[in-house]
């Protein structure tokens, strides 16, 4: 299925879509999903097409998606917009391209898109940094209990209720990180839990061996092995028919009972 994504530093990128793609129209008709998105994109956008956008800063209702996607030839979305087949076909036979600002896909019908000769592209590393500077947070949020700290403080019981032992939680230092989905935020990850001396990384993913990965100390194991032996989980693989719900109860029930998990990626029903 992979043929139909090409990656894009930014979707917007409306020169090449008529070079490449509307070379036989004056101006190609794009439709945004969202008003909020950067507004150099909109411009540059507006450049070349004629182009419409939906006017409320939420997701748009399908309805009004199928509605509004009508003689598009572009369609720039979000990951919150299902693009399935019924709003494909809403769109008629000159729908050439979809351009979602987001790295998972899992919300457009790629078979369909197939089908129907639709090129995808998707926006890869843009958010690397930022999702594994939130997962490492989270980690230590989870671990340390900061939540239970911060809320201690809101209260008024830090000063009086304060104990050696209170809320000290567990630390990274000499811990096993196992990350589930060695990718590019999965290896984002890694790299800055390291220097918080942890014991090692394990890592599980269908690609192996991940090089990049191993050469600064991740080992690959197998699935269960992950899970029974880390400390710390992250799962940051992409959704998939294989992923959908891969942490079920059975897979919780396999960890360790002081296991931190954390999921930035999604690997859940919506
Ligand atoms: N929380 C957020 O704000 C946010 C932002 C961006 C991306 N994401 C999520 O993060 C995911 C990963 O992003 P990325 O850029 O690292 O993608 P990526 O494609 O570089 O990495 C995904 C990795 O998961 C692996 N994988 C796929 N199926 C697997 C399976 N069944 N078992 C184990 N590993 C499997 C792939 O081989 C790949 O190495 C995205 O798909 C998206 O869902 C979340």
């Amino acid at each position: 299925m992979n043929w139909l994504l090409f990656e894009f530093q930014s979707p917007f990128r409306p020169v090449s879509l008529r070079q490449n793609i509307y070379k036989d129209m004056s101006k190609p008709k794009v439709f945004i999903t969202r008003p909020d998105i950067p507004e150099d994109a909109i411009k540059r956008i507006k450049e070349e097409c004629d182009t419409h956008i939906y006017e409320q800063e939420h997701p748009i209702p399908k309805d009004e998606l199928v509605k509004r996607i009508a003689g598009m030839n572009g369609l720039l979305c979000l990951l919150t917009d299902p693009v399935d087949s019924e709003v494909i076909d809403a769109a008629g036979s000159n729908l050439k391209v979809i351009a979602t600002m987001s790295v998972g896909y899992e919300h457009i019908d790629l078979n369909h898109c197939k089908t129907k000769g639709i090129k995808v592209s998707h926006t890869p590393d843009v958010s690397s940094d930022s999702v594994a500077e939130w997962t490492v947070t989270l980690l230590l949020c989870a671990a340390r209990n900061f939540l239970e700290a911060a809320t201690a403080i809101k209260e008024g019981k830090w000063v009086h209720q304060w104990s050696p032992m209170w809320l000290c939680g567990q630390g990274l230092a000499g811990s096993t990180v196992g990350i589930v989905g060695m990718g590019r935020i999965g290896q984002s990850v890694m790299k800055r839990v390291l220097p918080f001396d942890v014991k090692e990384v394990l890592y599980f993913d269908i690609f192996h061996p991940i090089k990049p990965a191993e050469e600064i100390g991740a080992r690959y194991v197998e699935f269960e092995d992950l899970v029974k032996n880390s400390d710390f989980i992250v799962s940051m693989c992409n959704l998939s028919d294989e992923t959908r719900n891969l942490f079920c109860k059975k897979v919780f029930d396999m960890m360790k009972p002081t296991s931190v998990f954390v999921n930035t990626s999604r690997q859940v029903e919506k």
